[in-house]
C-alpha cells in the first residue's frame, strides 16, 4: 500500500531565528505542538529539494534525538526525498554527518544537537541543516528559514509508522512519487576508515605501544563510540585509556563541554603530578569541539591550531604542505605567525564555522580553527574533535619516532621559543540579564571616538572597532562581529555576547597579548594577563552594570 502524504495547517512561531549554529532551545520549547515540524519544513521550502534526493541524519543521542529523526524520516518522505541516510540508533557526530554528506552525496543533511549545552529533558535540544558540501548552512540560507518560519501556514508528513532506526540496513516504502527508502548506516566506520586514511596508524599504535600513556573522555556523548573504535580497536590502546563512552541522553547530568571547568574529571587526572597520564583529550557533546592536555599542562585551542600548522607536514594528508590557514576573529594571532613564517594566506573570519566553508571550497585554506575548542581541515566541513586529537597523536608518534620522547608541553615550550607566546584567555560571564548585557556592549561602543590614544598603564589604545567581515569568495558582508580595542603593542580586548545560548546572555571577554621574552613563557596565562583583564573590567563598567565579579568560566 503507498503510503499518503498529508498538508498539516500549522501557526508560525516568531523565535525561530538560527543562531552561531542553527536552532538551540530547551527541550521543553521544542516539544510544543508543530515547533520542530515548522522549522523542518521551513528548511525544506528554503533549500528547494530537488526530486529523488537523499539525506543525511543523525544527532548526538542526547534526550528527544529519536523523536526527532522519527519526525524529519516522515517529513522528509512528504517533500520529495527518496531516500534518508541515518547513523544506527540515531548517532552520527557531527564531523561524521559532514563526511557522510561529501561521501554520499547526499542533498545536505539534518544534525540533532545543542553541542555542549547540556541535554536531558530540562536540557537543550538544537537542530542545524548542513548544505551539500558538508558544512552548515551559510547565513543566507538561515536567514531564508527563519523569514520562512514567520510566515508558515502548513506543512507535509507522510503516514510512516516509526521506522526502525536501530538495525543496519534498508527499509522501503512505495510513495506516490516511488519509493522511499531509510537506510541505517554503521555511525562509526566511513568516519573512523576516514581517519585512518589521514593519519599515520601505525606511527601512532607504535607510540601507544611504547609506554606513552592517554587518556579521552567523551563527556558520555557521541564520540565514545567512535574512540572505542579508533583508540582501541584500531590503535590497541588499553581500555583504560577512553572514558565516558556511552552516550546517554542527559549526559550523566555533565556539561559536555571540553574545558578545564566542565572536563573536571579529566583535568583532575591530567594535572595529577608526576603519575598523569602523557597526553589527555576530551570532546564535547556532538563530538566537534576538542580539548588537548599534556602532562600536568593545557594547550589553549589557539596555540593548537598554531601547532597544527607548524607541523602539519609531519601528516600523511598534509605531507605536501597547506594552502592556508584561518582562524575565528577573537582566536589568537599564534597562527598568523606560523602562516607567516610558511608564507601562506591566513584569513580572519567572524566567530562560527560557517565562514570558514567558502574558503575551504575555493581551495584557499586548509587548516581553520576557533578559539571555542574548534580545529578542523579540509577533509570535512565541520570542526573535528577526534580529527585534532589524532593529528596530536600522529605529531607526538613522529617526535617519538625521531628523538624517542614524545612530550605535549615540550612541543609548546618550543613553538614559543620559535613563533613568540600569544598568551590568551577568555572570560565567560553566563545568564546575565539581556539588558544588562546590551548595557555594557553599548557602554563599550559609546566610548569607541574618545579611547584612542588613551592610556591604562603600559597600555594604550590604538583602535577600536566592531568586526566586520566581507567574504571574498561570495562578497557577502558581515557586521557586528564582536567589538575590539586593540592596543599600540599588538594585545587586544574582544568583547561579544554568545550567539549560542538557550538563556538570558552570556557575554564572552577575549584577552590576548604577545610575549616574545622566553623567560616569561612559563608564566600562568591570568597572571601574564592580570593588567588587561583589570582594563576589560575598567571599560567595560561589567561588575557595575551586571552585579558579577568573577567569570562563570575560564578558557
Ligand atoms: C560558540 C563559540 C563559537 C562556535 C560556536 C559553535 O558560539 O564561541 O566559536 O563556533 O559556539 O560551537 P557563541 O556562543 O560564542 O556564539
Ligand atoms: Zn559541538
Amino acid at each position: 500500500m503507498s503510503m499518503q502524504i498529508h498538508s498539516i495547517f500549522t501557526q508560525a512561531f516568531n523565535d525561530q531565528k538560527p543562531g552561531t549554529s542553527g536552532l538551540r532551545k530547551k527541550v521543553k520549547w521544542f516539544q510544543q505542538p508543530n515547533y520542530l515540524e515548522n522549522f523542518v519544513q521551513s528548511i525544506f521550502d528554503t533549500v528547494a529539494v530537488p526530486a529523488g534526493a537523499s539525506l543525511t541524519v543523525g544527532g548526538d543521542g542526547r534526550y528527544y534525538n529519536r523523536h526527532a529523526i522519527q519526525i524529519i524520516i516522515r517529513m522528509a518522505a512528504a517533500n520529495g526525498f527518496s531516500r534518508v541516510i541515518v547513523g544506527q540508533g540515531g548517532i552520527l557526530s557531527t564531523p561524521a554527518v559532514s563526511h557522510i554528506i561529501r561521501q554520499y552525496k547526499t542533498f545536505g543533511g539534518m544534525i540533532l544537537s545543542a553541542s555542549h549545552n547540556p541535554g536531558g529533558i530540562d536540557g537543550d535540544f538544537g537542530i542545524k541543516y548542513n548544505i551539500q558540501n558538508g558544512g552548515s548552512a551559510p547565513e543566507k540560507i538561515t536567514e531564508a528559514v527563519y523569514a520562512k518560519s514567520k510566515t508558515i501556514t502548513q506543512y507535509r508528513v507522510a503516514d510512516l509508522t516509526e521506522v526502525d532506526i536501530d538495525t543496519i540496513g534498508e527499509s522501503s516504502f512505495e510513495t506516490a512519487n516511488g519509493a522511499f527508502t531509510v537506510q541505517v548506516i554503521d555511525a562509526v566506520e566511513d568516519y573512523a576508515n576516514l581517519m585512518e586514511s589521514l593519519f599515520d596508524f601505525p606511527a601512532i599504535k607504535t607510540l601507544l605501544n611504547s609506554g606513552f600513556s592517554m587518556k579521552f573522555d567523551a563527556m558520555h556523548a557521541v564520540t565514545g563510540p567512535y574512540a572505542r573504535e579508533i583508540f582501541v580497536n584500531r590503535l590497541g590502546a588499553p581500555e583504560n585509556s577512553i572514558m565516558n563512552c556511552v552516550p546517554s541522553e542527559d549526559f550523566a547530568g555533565g556539561h559536555p563541554d571540553p574545558n578545564l571547568t566542565y572536563a573536571e574529571d579529566l583535568v583532575k587526572i591530567m594535572f595529577a603530578g608526576e603519575s598523569a597520564p602523557d597526553f589527555g583529550a576530551a570532546s564535547d557533546g556532538d563530538g566537534d569541539r576538542n580539548m588537548i592536555l599534556g602532562k600536568n599542562f593545557f594547550v589553549t585551542p589557539s596555540d593548537s591550531l598554531a601547532v597544527l600548522a607548524a607541523n602539519a607536514t609531519l601528516i600523511p594528508a598534509y605531507a605536501n604542505g597547506i594552502a592556508g590557514v584561518a582562524r575565528s576573529m577573537p582566536t589568537s594571532g599564534a597562527v598568523d605567525r606560523v602562516a607567516q613564517q610558511l608564507n601562506i594566506p591566513c584569513y580572519e573570519t567572524p566567530t562560527g564555522w560557517k565562514f570558514f566553508g567558502n574558503l575551504m571550497d575555493a581551495g584557499k585554506v586548509t587548516l581553520c580553527g576557533e578559539e571555542s575548542f574548534g580545529t578542523s581541515s579540509n577533509h570535512v566541513r565541520e570542526k573535528d574533535g577526534l580529527w585534532a586529537v589524532l593529528f596530536w597523536l600522529n605529531i607526538l608518534a613522529r617526535h617519538y619516532q625521531s628523538s624517542g620522547t614524545a612530550s605535549v608541553q615540550e612541543i609548546l615550550m618550543k613553538h614559543w621559543a620559535t613563533y613568540g607566546r600569544n598568551v590568551y584567555s577568555r572570560h565567560d560571564f553566563e545568564g546575565i540579564p539581556i539588558e544588562a548585557a546590551n548595557n555594557v556592549m553599548q557602554h563599550i561602543k559609546a566610548q569607541f571616538s574618545s579611547l584612542p590614544g588613551q592610556s591604562f598603564g603600559d597600555y594604550v589604545v590604538k583602535t577600536c572597532d566592531d568586526f566586520s567581515y566581507h567574504d571574498s569568495i561570495d562578497g557577502s558582508v558581515s557586521h557586528n562581529q564582536g567589538t575590539r580595542i586593540l592596543f599600540e603593542d599588538g594585545s587586544r580586548i574582544v568583547f561579544r555576547l554568545s550567539g549560542t545560548g538557550t538563556e538570558g546572555a552570556t557575554l564572552r571577554i577575549y584577552l590576548e597579548a604577545f610575549e616574545p621574552d622566553t623567560t616569561q613563557h612559563h608564566l600562568d596565562a591570568q597572571e601574564a594577563l592580570a593588567k588587561l583583564i583589570e582594563i576589560a573590567g575598567q571599560l567595560s563598567l561589567l561588575t557595575e552594570k551586571t552585579g558579577r565579579f568573577t567569570p562563570t568560566v575560564i578558557t
